[in-house]
């Protein structure tokens, strides 16, 4: 049955469930400026940045491919594309939006999307916004003038499929003589990588959030409990305190479990003399925290267990003080692996330090040397399965021109 026209006018102006974010639409303006700018400086290339498709399947929670949402805000248009034409003729034209056409059939399952009208390019700050079904046309009409495609998503293993960008890109210079296509993925991880003020207030909230979650897993990490209560004080108080989602899986192990890296199964009772590796972090606005503690479910550490947690926490503490501007991660890695491997358990230290953090648990790197506004993970670990033991500590730290700020200080260690 066709709904009257009326109702689906109201539905249709009505906004779908985008997640209230803190940056301002002029921040996401500035993003895309910068694009623009740099894609003029690669001869006036264009650039293609797309939403991705949502998982019908009702399994997740669908999030858009980062870099769009980095660019727009937008987390509720999948299979949305933003194109860039640095050298349109019309200054309107040179940042273009497409959104799936509306489809009310199609809505009545997955929610009613907003029509394009003057209040919806004002609301994402874009002057034109068009339907995918105009796509093909756009991108012939600015590739033939610019003959220049640059692309801004990463490069995909030979395995994996094509990156989007690149795919649309081939397709599209095969047709076109003399079209070239240039590599220009380094672009979005040096911007993702420093953050605004904004965004590390939005880092600053999840961790502050995370922090209630820890000291909730913190009372129910007892004997008799399991790590599966652990996990759900966590994540209820993440909810509760106002945030939008976990920032990854997480991690509750204990004993055995605390030496598995990414253990998720999180069902073993909680044991008299054990430790518990907790890694688990809140999601505010797409931001995320990503922190780690080890408690001892007694309450008390056995002799052997505080020797190996004094040893992370001292190298975690040096492996902090390392993160200044100029520095490149292998530094920071460098300074905790020293103490590990000074205290005899090199050989238990398997993972790399850290990492940058963001809109992803593990955001887009620059592969660069850290920078003030960056904020990235430290989280050294010692893992002895032999022993059933495992400890790692993990804070996030925004890097200044001066001392590293611990998001993460408020959570005891
Ligand atoms: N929080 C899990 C990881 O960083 O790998
Ligand atoms: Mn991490």
């Amino acid at each position: 049955m066709t709904p009257p026209a009326s109702t689906v006018r109201r539905r249709r102006t009505a906004s779908a469930s985008a997640a209230p974010s803190c940056i301002p639409p002029a921040e996401f303006a500035q993003r895309r400026e910068s694009v623009l700018r740099a894609l003029t400086r690669e001869g006036g290339a264009l650039g293609l940045v797309v939403a991705g498709d949502a998982d019908p399947s009702l399994t997740a929670a669908w999030r858009p491919n980062p870099n769009f949402e980095y660019l727009t805000g937008i987390t509720d248009e999948s299979g949305a594309m933003l194109l860039f034409c640095p050298s349109h003729p019309v200054a309107a034209r040179r940042v273009q939006l497409f959104l799936k056409p509306l489809n009310p059939e199609l809505e009545r399952w997955d929610g009613f999307r907003p029509a394009v009208d003057a209040a919806l390019k004002k609301r994402y700050g874009v002057a034109t916004i068009l339907r995918t079904d105009a796509f093909a046309r756009a991108l012939l009409e600015s590739a033939k003038r610019s003959k220049r495609l640059a692309c801004l998503h990463p490069f995909a293993a030979h395995t994996a499929p094509v990156s989007p960008d690149l795919a649309i890109f081939k397709e599209s210079a095969a047709r076109i003589p003399n079209a070239s296509i240039v590599d220009l993925s380094s672009l979005l991880p040096a911007m993702r990588s420093v953050k605004s003020k904004a965004e590390v207030a939005m880092m600053q909230r999840a961790a502050d959030i995370t922090a209630v979650g820890f000291e909730a897993a913190r009372a129910a990490a007892t004997p008799g409990r399991t790590e599966f209560d652990v996990q759900e004080a966590a994540e209820h108080a993440y909810k509760t305190a106002g945030a939008s989602s976990t920032a990854y899986r997480t991690i509750a192990g204990t004993g055995f479990n605390a030496t598995v890296l990414h253990y998720h199964a999180n069902t073993a009772p909680l044991k008299d003399g054990d430790l518990l590796v907790l890694d688990s972090g809140a999601s505010f606005g797409g931001y995320a925290a990503d922190v780690t503690r080890t408690f001892a479910v007694s309450g008390k550490f056995t002799a052997r267990q505080k020797l190996v947690y004094d040893t992370v926490l001292k190298s975690q503490l040096a492996a902090i003080r390392a993160c200044r501007a100029g520095a490149q991660m292998s530094a920071v890695d460098a300074a905790a692996r020293k103490i590990i491997t000074a205290a005899g358990f090199g050989d238990h230290f398997i993972h790399g330090i850290g990492h940058h953090l963001g809109l992803e648990v593990h955001d887009a790197d620059p592969q660069t040397a850290l920078e003030p506004g960056m904020i990235v993970t430290v989280e050294p670990g010692i893992y002895i399965p032999e022993e059933s033991l495992g400890v790692r500590i993990e804070d996030d730290v925004l890097i200044t021109k001066g001392t590293p700020k611990v998001l993460t200080n408020a959570i005891p260690k």
